[in-house]
């Protein structure tokens, strides 16, 4: 059984569980991680022993290279997604039809609703979102090659860094490294902040130059050859800085440190995000820490598990998450640090090895 018919299998179960009788999934991201299909406007119906990708002609050809062996229901030009699915559940004798609540719309969901009179719809929530949570060696491997990507191209924009170029031609220079180093792209639009623009988490760059502050946060991925993403973020220090930010880097550092540390399997979400706040906290920047600690990363740059407050389920071996605590000071400035991290049977292991200690930050300049 190749992985792809593994993973729908574990899914079965979980149908079953839901008290459907089958699944339709409609995100294309769980399209791909349960067929290895990387197209889009494609669905998948998975029931009982069947599994049928729902598609159209432009995809005949790429359907075969990259899922042989699943069967398909192509819909000829003219004929409509609904009468293909119509006929796929019919054929798939489902009574109780489960759909993906959380990524339908109600405008799809209201037309398979009149398309399938007769069909009870069941709304089922995050069940392949769940299975994705735990990354086997295939996905493990693509998320390290996805990492190494990501740290190359910021190797080559590290030491080509200069005080004149702009936020956003640093950016486009990130993306362009991405692609010569083999991804598809970068996993999010690179942020790259320099100064003042650091204390926005999710800043976006402008046409200010490096040389406008004394650092620069970058905060990039790598959106790997196969769809897996990496996700780091590193402050460099490029001029003539307050004691400040040397002040909460260590403290940002610290926090981070210990967090990964305390990554193991049996911890909840919550417990390793409250090791990180317990230090920000501490040294009296906790209210300036606005987001929760990390996210898992796979397909998706954010998905399942969050290092947050309002998760209390334990970490599982396989899992992949990044930790980034961040203090942001309005008007002044911000530090994030992020790596992404395997929690693994005997602990956890770091993915990225991007240097990270103050003296490092720092540029020869
Ligand atoms: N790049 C967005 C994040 O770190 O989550
Ligand atoms: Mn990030
Ligand atoms: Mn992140």
């Amino acid at each position: 059984m190749d992985r792809y018919a593994a993973r729908r299998d574990k899914l079965r179960r979980l149908i079953k569980k839901a008290k459907a009788d089958a699944l339709l999934i409609t995100n294309f991201t769980n399209v791909t991680y349960l067929t290895g299909f990387t197209g889009d406007d494609s669905y998948l119906l998975v029931g009982g022993d069947e599994a049928v990708l729902l598609s159209d002609p432009r995809y005949t050809t790429q359907l075969k290279e990259e899922c042989p062996g699943l069967a398909t229901e192509i819909r000829p030009p003219g004929t409509s997604m609904m009468a293909s699915i119509k006929k796929v559940a019919q054929r798939a004798k489902a009574a109780v039809l489960g759909i993906e609540a959380t990524s339908m719309t109600v405008a799809v969901a209201s037309a398979i609703g009149k398309e399938l009179a007769g069909i009870e719809l069941a709304p089922c929530n995050g069940l392949v979102e769940q299975l994705r949570e735990i990354k086997d060696r295939h996905e493990i491997a693509s998320l390290k090659g996805a990492v190494v990507q990501a740290e190359r191209a910021f190797g080559v924009i590290r030491s080509s860094l200069r005080g004149e170029q702009t936020e956003l031609a640093v950016a486009h220079e990130i993306e362009a490294q991405v692609r010569l180093f083999g991804g598809r792209g970068c996993s999010f639009p690179p942020i790259v902040a320099v100064g003042p623009r650091a204390a926005l988490p999710h800043a976006r760059p402008t046409n200010q130059t490096i040389d406008a502050a004394g650092f620069v946060l970058i905060d990039w991925g790598a959106d790997g050859a196969d769809g897996y993403k990496s996700d780091l973020t590193r402050v460099l220090v490029t001029g003539k800085i307050s004691p400040k930010l040397e002040a909460i880097y260590r403290v940002v550092l610290r926090a981070q440190e210990r967090a990964i540390a305390a990554i193991r399997p049996g911890v909840t979400g919550r417990k390793v995000d409250a090791v990180a706040r317990k230090i920000i906290d501490d040294a009296g920047f906790g209210k300036y820490f606005g987001h929760g600690l990390g996210h898992g990363l796979g397909l998706d740059i954010h998905e399942g598990p969050r290092l947050a407050k309002n998760n209390d389920r334990p970490l599982k071996a396989g899992m992949v998450v990044t930790v980034e605590p961040g203090i942001y000071l309005p008007g002044f400035g911000g530090v994030r640090i992020e790596d992404d991290v395997l929690v693994t049977r005997g602990g956890h292991e770091v993915l990225t090895g991007v240097a990270k200690q103050w003296e490092e930050s720092q540029l020869p300049w």
